[in-house]
């Protein structure tokens, strides 16, 4: 009686604990299962030691400052030298690839050991613990992590994900817990809940929250008119952030108080992209505007593709009858611009 009034609570103890440990730890790899393998995700960043956005550009591979400003809300004119203070977040756009469940940062981020660095070092103070020492090495077959040389190269595998959030589009931001914190915390902070971080994240609550490592937190997206078959679809921006579409031509903001509605309106403030100048909106048709199903219509960018900027009206109306996307005339003052260079070289030609 007296054993056994012992090893019950102790048999109770060990189920638990056996269960507990059944539901994972965190292990810094987000999961990543739907149907979309490739998006873009974002890394929410801070360093230890004050840093400027040039460095913060180089580290993480960004091609253009302006996609880092943007997911800041930062001014289009804000300077590659601007200061980052110790521990400010930059959030940072990466490229997302999902493979066997888990969502990867492509192969863009590559790191050059220099002196005195060390894989752990690496890991935890220049990626600011957004990926382990243990998964760069696993990447980049590293059979010993004490030997890594100057000069050597390293593909940084940062987590990321392109799935949906009960069959919503959601932007996932890798956020690196601080000590202290608890899922409720972080969840008021992103807008979301304590119950979804948990269940996207495969732990159980805060006892299995690790600081210093990723969390997976959805951000709510602002839903955009653009077609599936743009080539910048889904368009997807969490609240306060902006973005450059369609070569440049188009600039998209997402304001939650704008009821989580994208705005995107032509732009000249950069260059454009392949295309040698922005071919314009195309109108809607006056008639498909004046139908108002359950607020006044408006004619808004629906996306784009090698030769054209698409519009339609918005919001979509499931009753009105005839097309919906109206494609821009671009291909005509394109062709009028080629004739004008080919002009132009016959006449130097003849000279
Ligand atoms: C996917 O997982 C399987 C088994 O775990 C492994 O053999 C394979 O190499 C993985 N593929 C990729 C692309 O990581
Ligand atoms: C941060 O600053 C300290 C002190 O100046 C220096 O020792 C350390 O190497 C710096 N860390 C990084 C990641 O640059
Ligand atoms: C979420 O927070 C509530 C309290 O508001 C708590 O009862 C619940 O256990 C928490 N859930 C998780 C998964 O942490
Ligand atoms: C959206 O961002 C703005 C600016 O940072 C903030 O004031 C607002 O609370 C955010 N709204 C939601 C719903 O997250
Ligand atoms: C806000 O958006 C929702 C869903 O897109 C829509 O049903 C609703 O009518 C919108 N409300 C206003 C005031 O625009
Ligand atoms: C866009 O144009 C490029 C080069 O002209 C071509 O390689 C590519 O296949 C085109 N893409 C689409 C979606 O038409």
């Amino acid at each position: 009686m007296e054993t056994f009034r012992l090893t019950f609570p102790l048999l109770l103890l060990l189920s638990l604990s056996f269960f507990l440990s059944l539901s994972a730890q965190m292990t810094g790899d987000f999961k990543c299962s739907g149907k979309t393998t490739t998006c873009l995700s974002l890394v929410g960043y801070s360093s230890k030691n004050a840093t400027t956005l040039r460095n913060i550009q180089t580290l993480f591979a960004v091609k253009n400052l302006r996609s880092i400003l943007g997911a800041n809300n930062l001014p289009l004119d804000t300077k590659r030298d601007q200061r980052v203070n110790p521990n400010q977040v930059v959030r940072i756009p990466i490229h997302c690839s999902c493979s066997n469940g888990t969502g990867v940062s492509n192969r863009d981020i590559e790191y050059t050991v220099k002196k005195d660095d060390t894989l752990s070092l690496i890991a935890t103070e220049i990626y600011g613990g957004l990926v382990t020492y243990q998964k760069i090495s696993e990447v980049n077959k590293i059979v010993d992590v004490d030997k890594i040389e100057i000069g050597q190269k390293f593909w940084i595998p940062l987590p990321c994900s392109c799935d949906q959030l009960k069959g919503e589009d959601v932007v996932h931001l890798a956020h690196v817990v601080k000590l202290g914190s608890s899922l409720l915390e972080i969840a008021a902070q992103f807008g979301t809940d304590n119950t979804t971080l948990a269940q996207i994240n495969g732990i159980s609550g805060d006892a299995q929250l690790l600081a210093d490592y990723p969390l997976n937190v959805p951000l709510k997206a602002c839903t955009s008119s653009v077609r599936k078959d743009s080539l910048d679809a889904p368009l997807l921006l969490s609240n306060n952030s902006y973005a450059f579409t369609a070569n440049n031509c188009v600039k998209c903001t997402c304001d939650a108080s704008n009821n989580w509605t994208s705005s995107c309106q032509a732009s000249s403030e950069i260059k454009p992209l392949n295309w040698p100048t922005c071919p314009p909106f195309p109108q809607c048709d006056a008639a498909l505007l004046r139908v108002s199903c359950r607020r006044p219509r408006a004619c808004v960018y629906a996306g784009y593709s090698n030769q054209t900027i698409f519009t339609t009206a918005s919001p979509a109306c499931p009753d009105s009858a005839g097309p919906g996307n109206y494609a821009s005339t671009f291909s005509s003052s394109f062709n009028i611009v080629m004739v004008l260079i080919q002009c132009a070289l016959l006449c130097l030609c003849l000279l």
